[in-house]
């Protein structure tokens, strides 16, 4: 019932791309990859449309979706009253792994907002997302192409493994360059807050705005809930990203009571000496530790290329799965740049629960 279809994803086939926006124009459902992960996408004008991507991911209708333009001249379109902050950072980051939450107008349906006054909006950075929103015609709804709270897809194959059956196409341009979702950031307040770190390191918004406001910082979290933001970003729920095995996330605290080699080993026996089946989902460097155990090993790359990081994780976490380990060990990263969306992810995925060092 799904058709894949290869694309080059430098220099996406027309009779592809016209078959794909197809069947984004009739109300069907298209997976595509992003710069980002694979996004899952339907006409975002279209509340029809816009509703089966909650029954074909299972997720619950309070989340609301980013609409994917090619351009910012659609803007106007599907939104009211601008800061001057949109062109300052459109201009510098547009496309590329950026979502900007700002005031919806009319024309944007309730069902992509979740009922709320804002919607969030991106310029996806792929030759291939460019090419279906611009032959679809219209702003393309899109939220990462996995089952609810599972890891979001940065293959194909991925995509399959979850939505099956569920959905009429997948574009399989090969794997996403980022490997995290975007970073979003609500215009809404001012200062701007940031609701999810991810692919744009929250430094280079900061070196282009100024100040931003972290969730639950200063006034960040009332704001959302005064403008009537109609739930907590579903980035922000826990128990989301999670692959189906148990989480041990090690994290460094600043007191260091136990040094990481310590507790990597320590963990790993107590799992092996309960008799599960251990995986390690670790930079090169930490692995390199454990070396002598019996494990499914993940190797996420240097912990000195953080962007290699990223764009392992979520494969990782979907690998160790598919490997069928019990448990995965595995632990935070420097607290800047990319790091702060890999923390982030990683901490939902272990449902909240970390063990400090
Ligand atoms: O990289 C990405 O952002 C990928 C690709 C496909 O573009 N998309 C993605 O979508 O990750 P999704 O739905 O999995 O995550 C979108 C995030 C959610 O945390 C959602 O709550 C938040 O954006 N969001 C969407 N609209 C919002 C709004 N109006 N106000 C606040 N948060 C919003
Ligand atoms: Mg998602």
């Amino acid at each position: 019932m799904t058709r894949v279809l290869s694309v080059d994803p430098l220099n996406p086939q027309p009779d592809i791309i016209e078959e794909a926006a197809a069947v984004i124009r009739r109300g069907g459902l298209v997976a595509f990859p992003t710069e980002t992960v694979y996004g899952l996408g339907a006409n975002g004008l279209d509340p029809v449309a816009v509703a089966t991507i909650f029954t074909a991911k299972q997720r619950p209708s309070s989340d609301p979706l980013i609409l994917h333009i090619a351009n910012r001249n659609q803007l106007d379109a599907i939104t009211s009253t601008l800061p001057d902050t949109v062109q300052i950072l459109a201009q510098a980051i547009w496309p590329g792994p950026l979502t900007l939450v700002l005031p919806r107008n009319e024309r944007v349906p309730l069902a992509v907002t979740a009922g709320g006054p804002s919607v969030a909006i991106r310029i996806p950075a792929h030759p291939v997302a460019l090419a279906l929103i611009r032959a679809a015609g219209t702003p393309i709804a899109a939220p990462s192409a996995n089952m609810f709270s599972r890891p979001s897809p940065t293959r194909a194959a991925d995509v399959l493994e979850d939505l099956d059956g569920r959905i009429d196409l997948i574009l399989d341009g090969g794997p996403t360059i980022i490997g995290v979702e975007s970073t979003v950031l609500s215009l809404i307040s001012n200062p701007p807050t940031l609701l999810r770190p991810g692919g744009l390191p929250l430094e280079q918004i900061e070196a282009l705005i100024g100040e931003v406001l972290l969730p639950g910082e200063g006034e960040a979290s009332d704001h959302i809930v005064a403008e009537g933001e109609t739930a907590p970003a579903p980035g922000m729920l826990l128990k989301h990203y999670s692959p189906r095995a148990h989480l041990i996330y090690l994290v460094h605290s600043g007191q260091a009571s136990e040094s990481l080699p310590r507790a990597l080993r320590r963990f790993a026996h107590e799992t092996i000496a309960a008799g599960k089946r251990l995986g390690l989902l670790l930079p090169d460097e930490s692995l390199a530790l454990l070396d002598d155990l019996p494990a499914e090993r993940y190797n996420l790359g240097s912990q000195a290329d953080l962007s290699a990081i990223a764009a392992h994780l979520f494969a990782g976490m979907r690998a160790l799965d598919r490997a069928g380990v019990d448990t995965i060990l595995t632990h935070d990263f420097p607290p800047s740049g990319l790091g702060r969306a890999l923390n982030d992810r990683l901490f939902r995925a272990a449902e909240g629960k970390t063990v400090e060092l």
